[in-house]
């Protein structure tokens, strides 16, 4: 379970130790330069380097991206190939570069639908940086908040079903532990960048107390500013967890 403190005038608010973000808004920046969808994907890996270099000057302890999601397979082939295709780039390219910093990353969502190529690049990163202790990178990838519940939940019926435990026993522990994020820490702040306000069915079950921003900025154009910016603005909110103020 994730710790749940208050900020107080006595002690400095800490930053979010867990940071997600819905990163929106590549399309739109193409378009606006009249380049194809497909530019404005690429164009969005600085701001994920931007990101992850923010995150570890900040002393984020967990970032974790919503790269692509469920229902982004219904996009034209040729820019779900666009996507799977940067991200494999990203994996070969940027592996040493990770091992240095001392990123871990993980790769979460439905592996079954991606490609054998993209599904090699992404075991071979998760291996090759398993040791990383500085930073915990999380790409969800062919993931929806709806579609992990409904997974978890025929994991559980499917143990009930071979008599290893009984209903009643499903907790909220339980439960998080049949998701994708398992281990993980709820996101402390949601970042949605190019000015949209909604969640797209991103961590529907982890977003519970999580407090959201949303930054106007097309996805490309983020950067390590903005990333403080958001941390600053997250350390001046009263996270209360349904309770009432302690002052
Ligand atoms: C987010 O940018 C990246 C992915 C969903 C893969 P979009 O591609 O959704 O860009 P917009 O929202 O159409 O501008
Ligand atoms: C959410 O953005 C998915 C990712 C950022 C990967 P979308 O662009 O797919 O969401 P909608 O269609 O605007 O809600
Ligand atoms: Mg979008």
């Amino acid at each position: 379970m994730t710790s749940r403190s208050y900020a107080t005038p006595s002690t400095p608010p800490p930053v979010p130790g867990h940071v997600a973000v819905i990163m929106d808004g590549n399309g739109r920046w193409a378009s606006d330069r009249g380049l194809p969808r497909q530019e404005g994907h690429r164009a969005g890996m600085t701001a994920v380097r931007e990101t992850l270099e923010g995150c570890v000057e900040a002393g984020i302890e967990t970032l974790t991206l919503f790269a692509f999601s469920t229902e982004n397979w219904e996009r034209p082939e040729e820019e779900v190939a666009s996507v799977m295709g940067l991200l494999k780039y990203y994996a070969e390219k940027e592996e040493a570069e990770l091992r240095e910093k001392g990123v871990r990353v993980r790769i979460l969502g439905d592996r079954e639908r991606l490609d054998d190529g993209v599904r090699a690049a992404i075991d071979r990163i998760e291996e090759a940086t398993a040791d990383g202790s500085r930073l915990r990178l999380n790409l969800m990838l062919s993931y929806s908040g709806r579609d992990e519940i409904l997974r978890a939940a025929r994991l559980l019926a499917g143990r009930v079903a071979a008599g290893e435990l009984d209903p009643a026993e499903i907790d909220e522990e339980r439960l998080e532990d049949a998701l994708y994020t398992r281990g993980l820490p709820d996101p402390d702040l949601l970042i949605r960048t190019s000015g949209e306000f909604r969640l797209s069915n991103f961590m529907l079950w982890q977003l519970a107390y999580t407090e959201i921003l949303i930054a106007p900025v097309l996805w490309p154009d983020f950067t390590r500013e903005d990333l403080h910016a958001a941390v600053q603005e997250y350390q001046r909110r009263e996270r209360r967890f349904g309770r009432v103020s302690p002052s």
